[in-house]
C-alpha cells in the first residue's frame, strides 16, 4: 500500500526504510542498463549550454541543492550557485550571460520557490523542477521537470525525497558532463555506486536498535546538539541538524568545522553532543583535530566516519563512495538519530508541532 504505514509505527521510520528501493529504482528508471542515460536529450542539451547554474529551493531540498552545486561543478564543470527560495525571489543576484534554473520541491508546490520560477519565467530564463509530484504547480509550470520516483511521502520531515533528488541530481550532472564529453562524466559509474549507497541504506535501516540505543546515549538528555563537518560533510551536517531539530525540538546547528574556532566552541560544555561526519579524506585529519578541541572540552562526540576515513574509535564505519555521494548514506545515520531521540520524548515524529508538508504562502 503506497499510502499507507504498512507495519510501521510511523511513515516516518517506513520512509527512511524506503531509501535502498528508492536509489534502486531511480537507476533503474534513468539509467537502464546499455542504454543511453533516461532523460531527455532537449533538457541535457539545454543545460549544458548553461554558463552557470541556480539552483532554488527550501528547507530540506535546499540542502539537497548544496549537494547538487558540487555534483554539477564537479561531473558537468558548470558553476553552480544554491540560493534559499524565500531570499532569492527578493535579493536576485547578478545573473551569468546564459543562466539555467533548476529548482528542487518534493511537493512541487512551495511558494517560497514558485514565486521565484514565476519571476524566472517572465524574465523567459529556461527553468527545471526536480519534484517527487508529477502533477504538481511547479511541474505544470517549468519548462521542464524531472521526477523523484521516491514514492508519496507523508512524514513532515523529509527523509527519502532527500536522497533521491541528490540521486537524480547525479543523474543529470553525469548527462550533462557526457554530453560536455567531459572525461569526469564518462568514467563516473553511477549506477555502481547507487547500488553500493543501497547496499550502505540498508545496513544502516537493517538495525534499528542499534540506533534507538545510539540516540539514547547521545541525545538522550540534550537540550543543545551540533553537527559539523567540512565540505560535503558540511553540507549533510545541516540536513542531519535540521532533521533532529524539527522533530525532537532540541536546538541543534549545523556548521562547518572549520568555523568552530570561531564562534561555536564558546558552547562546548562537558556532555554536549557533538555529531561528526567525516567521509572528505582531503579535509580528514583537520576535522580531526576540531574533534580533539571538542573532546577537551568535554563534548560527547559522536564520529561517523567512511571506511577510507575510519579511525579506531569511531563509532560509526560506512562504506567509502565518490565524496559528492556521501550524503546518501551519512544523512540515513542523521535520520536515524533525530527519529529515536524523538520517540524517546514521547513526541509526533509524523507530525511535529508548528511545521507543514508543504508551505504554500510565502
Ligand atoms: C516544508 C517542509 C520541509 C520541506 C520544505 C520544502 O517546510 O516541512 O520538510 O523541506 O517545506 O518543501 P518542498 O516540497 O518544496 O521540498
Amino acid at each position: 500500500d503506497a499510502i499507507g504505514k504498512g507495519t510501521y509505527p510511523t511513515f516516518m521510520l517506513k520512509e527512511i526504510d524506503e531509501q535502498p528501493a528508492v536509489m534502486r529504482r531511480i537507476s533503474q528508471h534513468y539509467l537502464p542498463v546499455d542504454q543511453p542515460i533516461a532523460i531527455d536529450p532537449a533538457l541535457i542539451q539545454h543545460v549544458a549550454q548553461a554558463d552557470r547554474l541556480y539552483f532554488v529551493a527550501a528547507g530540506t531540498s535546499y540542502h539537497a541543492s548544496l549537494v547538487g552545486k558540487r555534483l554539477f561543478e564537479r561531473y558537468a564543470q558548470i558553476p553552480a550557485e544554491a540560493g534559499v527560495a524565500s531570499e532569492f525571489g527578493y535579493h536576485w543576484p547578478l545573473l551569468s550571460a546564459k543562466p539555467f534554473f533548476i529548482f528542487l520541491s518534493q511537493s512541487g508546490e512551495t511558494a517560497d520557490s514558485r514565486q521565484v520560477l514565476v519571476e524566472a519565467k517572465r524574465r523567459g530564463l529556461p527553468t527545471l523542477v526536480i519534484t517527487n509530484v508529477a502533477n504538481s504547480t511547479l511541474a505544470r509550470e517549468a519548462d521542464y521537470h524531472l521526477l523523484l520516483h521516491a514514492g508519496p511521502e507523508i512524514a513532515v520531515a523529509s527523509t527519502k525525497a532527500y536522497t533521491a533528488q541528490i540521486a537524480v541530481e547525479a543523474v543529470l550532472a553525469k548527462a550533462v558532463g557526457e554530453r560536455r564529453q567531459l572525461g569526469a562524466a564518462q568514467s563516473f559509474d553511477l549506477a555502481g555506486q547507487l547500488a553500493l549507497a543501497a547496499n550502505a541504506m540498508d545496513e544502516i535501516t537493517d538495525n534499528h536498535q542499534a540506533w534507538d540505543q545510539l540516540a539514547a546515549e547521545y541525545l538522550g538528555s540534550a537540550t543543545d546538539a551540533f553537527y559539523l563537518g567540512r565540505g560535503i560533510d558540511y553540507d549533510v551536517s545541516l540536513e542531519a541538524a535540521l532533521k533532529l531539530k524539527e522533530i525532537s525540538y532540541v536546538h541543534t546547528e549545523g556548521f562547518a568545522a572549520g568555523e568552530l574556532k570561531h564562534g561555536t566552541i564558546a558552547l562546548i560544555e562537558p556532555g554536549v553532543p557533538v555529531i561528526t561526519f567525516i567521509t572528505e579524506q582531503a579535509t580528514a585529519d583537520h576535522t580531526r583535530g576540531n574533534v580533539q578541541e571538542v573532546k577537551a572540552r568535554g563534548g560527547n562526540v559522536l564520529v561517523i566516519a567512511s571506511e577510507a576515513c575510519q579511525q579506531a574509535g569511531d563509532q560509526i564505519v560506512i562504506p567509502t563512495l565518490t565524496d559528492e555521494l556521501m550524503p546518501l548514506v551519512t544523512v540515513v545515520c542523521g535520520q536515524l538519530l533525530a527519529y529515536y531521540a524523538t520517540l524517546q520524548r514521547g513526541l509526533n515524529v509524523d507530525q511535529p508541532r508548528n511545521l507543514a508538508k508543504s508551505v504554500t504562502v510565502e
